[in-house]
């Protein structure tokens, strides 16, 4: 067994940038990614959609209202309109110009140099996206377990098992802000295919922690944006924490 950390040591946590350093930067761009690079965290989470003509994109909400200065729903608009938008001047004028980033020019960017964990974002609106995610994984030959820090997650658990089919060398998470799936049966459910149990922090305790971790899961907690969040995930021995502010996280602080 390994040695309990004595008082003031902690024990090694994934500090992973939630869509970039997006405390600091535009979530999924390049502009916040190569921050969070640069800040030292361990993966950065990044969010996959898709354009009506099947390019696979890095966005987090299903339109484009909030962080582009254009409107409409991710799937209904081409690939072409969606490059063409920009996806930093609303979190301010340095970052004017920032464009949707593709998942395939994230891949390679940034595998071998950070750590990727890859959401599905409402996959039931993307038939068949499973599949072309995969491709993609095995085309780069990322999909080997002792390759890549390469993680698959959604709130999609049907889509998750999925993912878990095609790519079985791949870690795969469920994602949940919900008590109910964290009953004895459904994480007993959860470990028959993923890797990793993702719970909003509100949700989680001691005890909860230590039934994914007996189930052999490990479980990343998010989205941090403040220190005293951190420091409760880090009292609550959580493998990985997803945050905003990757400095909040990074054991030099
Ligand atoms: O990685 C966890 C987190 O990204 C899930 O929530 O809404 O930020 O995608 P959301
Ligand atoms: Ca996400």
């Amino acid at each position: 067994f390994a040695a309990e950390p004595t008082t003031g040591e902690r024990k090694q946590v994934d500090n992973i940038a939630h869509r970039g350093a997006t405390g600091y930067a535009p979530e999924n761009t390049v502009a916040g990614f190569d921050l969070a690079v640069d800040m030292k965290a361990d993966y950065i989470e990044i969010d996959v959609q898709r354009s009506k003509d099947g390019e696979l994109v890095v966005i987090h909400d299903t339109s484009v209202d909030r962080t582009t200065d254009g409107t409409g729903k991710v799937g209904d608009l081409t690939f072409n309109y969606l490059r063409s938008l920009d996806a930093g001047s609303w979190k301010g004028e340095q970052f004017a110009g920032e464009p949707i980033p593709t998942f395939e020019e994230i891949l390679d960017r940034y595998h071998g140099k950070v750590g990727i964990l890859i959401e599905l974002k409402a996959p039931e609106l993307y038939p068949g996206i499973e599949e072309q995610v995969a491709d993609k994984i095995k085309e780069r030959n990322l999909d080997k377990p002792q390759n890549e820090k390469i993680i698959i997650q959604s709130f999609n658990f049907e889509s998750m098992k999925t993912m878990d089919q095609l790519l079985p060398n791949v870690p795969i998470g469920v994602l949940t802000s919900n008590r109910a799936d964290t009953t004895a049966e459904a994480l007993q459910e959860f470990s028959a295919y993923a890797d990793w149990f993702n719970p909003s922090y509100g949700i989680v305790t001691k005890e909860l922690v230590n039934q994914v971790h007996s189930l052999g899961m490990q479980i990343g907690s998010w989205t941090v944006r403040s220190q005293d969040a951190a420091d409760f995930l880090f009292e609550m021995d959580v493998d990985a924490i997803i945050t905003d502010y990757p400095d909040y996280v990074d054991p030099r602080n």
